[in-house]
Order: C-alpha cells, then sequence, then structure tokens
C-alpha cells in the first residue's frame, strides 16, 4: 500500500499519539557525572569552558551530589587535580592521601546508592602533561606508564572505588592494571576501559578544566587516530580480552557509527563518552541564540543510546531534571 492509503503523517498528528510511540528517555541511572576535584575546603570554582561545571572540594562535591544523588543518577566519574609538584611519572596521582583517594571513601560514605568511577590516568600529575613518563626520544614509554597506572588504579580501589577506568591508551594497561588488582586482593573492583578512545580536537574544555593539555606535542602517538577506526576497533577487542569489564567509545557524537559497531560486536556492557567539547559546543551555540540548549541536549543524548550505550557519561547528568 502506498499514499494516499498510507499517511505515515497519522502516527504523529497529536502529542498524545506522538508520546505512545516516541522511545523513553534514557533512564537517570544510566548517567554518569564526570566530576573535577581539586583540594582544600569551600572551593568551588567555575569552569569557563564548561558553563555549569565547577572544581570542587570534597566537601563541595558532597553537597552538590545530594540532588543528583536524589534524581536517581547512576553515579560520578572522578578526575582529580594536584596543587602540590608535578613530576616527570605523575607520582601525585597514586598518592594515598591525594584528592582522589580521599574524595571516594566520602562519596561512597555520603551516597552508597551512587556508583563511584575514577579516571586512572597521569595527565594531570605529570610536569609536561602527557599520559605516561617520557622516554628519551620524548615519546610516552608504554610500558613504564603501565606500572604506574596499575598504582594508580590500585590506590583507587583501595580507596573503595567501585569501578576504576584507565584512560591513558597505553598498549596492555588493561592486563597490567587487573593483575595488579588481583595480586592485591581487589578482584571486585570493576574496570571500565577507556578502549576505543580517539585522539580528539573535543577534550579542549575538559583541558582547560583539568589543566592537563600536554606542554609539548599531542597525543597522536597514544590515542587512536579518528582517520583509522578499524584499528579503534581492535583497542576495544584487546582491552576486551585482556580483562575489561565495560568498554567506551569516546567521544561519542562524532563516533556514533563506532559505538553501534562495538556494540554489535561484544556482549560486555558499552559505555559512551559524550566529552567536554560535545557539551561546550552546546552551550556555546544556545549562548548566541541559535538553538535551544534542552532541546540540543537531549536530542544529542537520544541520539547516543540509540546508537548503543548502556552507560552515558555526560556532563548533561546533574540537569537530568530539566531535561526530562
Ligand atoms: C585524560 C582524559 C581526557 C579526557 C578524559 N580523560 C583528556 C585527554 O585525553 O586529553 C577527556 C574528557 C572530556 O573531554 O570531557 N586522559
Ligand atoms: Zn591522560
Amino acid at each position: 500500500m502506498r499514499f494516499p492509503d498510507v499517511r505515515l503523517r497519522r502516527l504523529r498528528r497529536s502529542p498524545a499519539i506522538r508520546r505512545l510511540f516516541d522511545a523513553p528517555p534514557p533512564s537517570p541511572a544510566k548517567f554518569v557525572w564526570p566530576l573535577f576535584v581539586v583540594e582544600g575546603e569551600r572551593r568551588c570554582e567555575p569552569i569557563d569552558s564548561m558553563p555549569g561545571q565547577n572544581r570542587m572540594s570534597v566537601d563541595v562535591l558532597l553537597r552538590e551530589l545530594e540532588p543528583v544523588a536524589e534524581q536517581g543518577i547512576g553515579g560520578g566519574l572522578l578526575f582529580g587535580q594536584t596543587e602540590g609538584a608535578k613530576d616527570a611519572g605523575g607520582s601525585g596521582a597514586f598518592d594515598d592521601r591525594g584528592v582522589v583517594q580521599r574524595a571516594v571513601p566520602a562519596i561512597k560514605r555520603a551516597f552508597p546508592e551512587l556508583v563511584v568511577m575514577t579516571d586512572v590516568c597521569l595527565c594531570a600529575y605529570t610536569e609536561h602533561g602527557h599520559c605516561g613518563p617520557l622516554d628519551r626520544h620524548g615519546q610516552v614509554d608504554n610500558d613504564a606508564a603501565n606500572g604506574l597506572l596499575a598504582r594508580v588504579a590500585v590506590s583507587h580501589a583501595v580507596a573503595g572505588a567501585d569501578v576504576v577506568a584507565p584512560s591513558a591508551m597505553m598498549d596492555g594497561q588493561v592486563r597490567c592494571i587487573r593483575e595488579a588488582l588481583t595480586e592485591n586482593g581487589l578482584e571486585q573492583t570493576l574496570l571500565m576501559a577507556y578502549s576505543t578512545k580517539f585522539a580528539s580536537s573535543l577534550y579542549g574544555p575538559f583541558r582547560d578544566a583539568e589543566n592537563s593539555a600536554p606542554s609539548a606535542g599531542d597525543r597522536k602517538g597514544y590515542q587512536a587516530s579518528w582517520g583509522n577506526p578499524r584499528a579503534a576497533l581492535r583497542e576495544s577487542e584487546f582491552d576486551e580480552e585482556e580483562g575489561a569489564d565495560i568498554l567506551m567509545v569516546k567521544p561519542a557524537l562524532f563516533y556514533l557509527d563506532v559505538l553501534a559497531e562495538v556494540r554489535r560486536r561484544t556482549d560486555l556492557p558499552v559505555a559512551a563518552y559524550n566529552v567536554s567539547g560535545e557539551y561546550s559546543m552546546i552551550h556555546a551555540t544556545a549562548a548566541r541564540g541559535w538553538g535551544d540548549l534542552h532541546d540540543m541536549a537531549r536530542e544529542s543524548l537520544a541520539a547516543i543510546e540509540r546508537a548503543g550505550a548502556d552507560l552515558l557519561l555526560s556532563y548533561w547528568a546533574p540537569f537530568y531534571r530539566e531535561l526530562f
């Protein structure tokens, strides 16, 4: 049957009819809020490049998480920052008294219903801003980085993190971290691999927030090339073999095809990281009056879920109630 017998507009004639057939919004439980934790007390510093997001000390973080937990948001992903000296190997990242190591138990105690995840990397703690120590050619030393990343992951897991999430894109980092967790009796800790993580131009606002931009060079020697999606898919396959519990595609919106493909290839849960640039470009567009903030946010989040994401790591998480 064809037009005029079939009229597709019948199914969208009124809001009531449309509502019957529209997919429901992703539930709040699927959202994880990325958080920037800093030392000190009563610190809540707005991040210029990311409207609505702040660098927070632990006490402020606990206050801000209350309405978030109330809305049923799934959890938080912690990024730490140090005021102390940075060094060549980023040793501040595995300091037992570091800000992430202190934030984790505080959040667990106050909000047992939230899943606490931690970003495992070195770039916010190295003096050169790369995700691992440099060798004598100025390249990130893969295997040396792995040993340090394992120490970071163990320190987060000992602090009580439910999920550790290595983001450095070193070869073998997942295996190395999984082994270290097991050796330390931390076999219950979940490992979420930033597995298909592209060297993207969309991390700019985050690097401003974290003060983690490399002082020289870029991350193209370790993060996946967006020009070579097949190699990027292998990253996810390897991470699954190495013992990851959850895979991730990052960024999300420019890589929905890759997300759908990872979803098709694995039975592991797949997370999508709706990164800083994706968040800030919507804010920037809305600020110029070129689109409605909440409409654009909703549409983008629906796209990520439709592509197959089980988890949405997103700066929109604390605004769930305004959005849906
Ligand atoms: C650090 C890290 C980055 C992000 C998450 N972990 C930045 C980078 O790789 O340069 C980006 C997150 C975002 O843009 O929201 N390894
Ligand atoms: Zn890094």
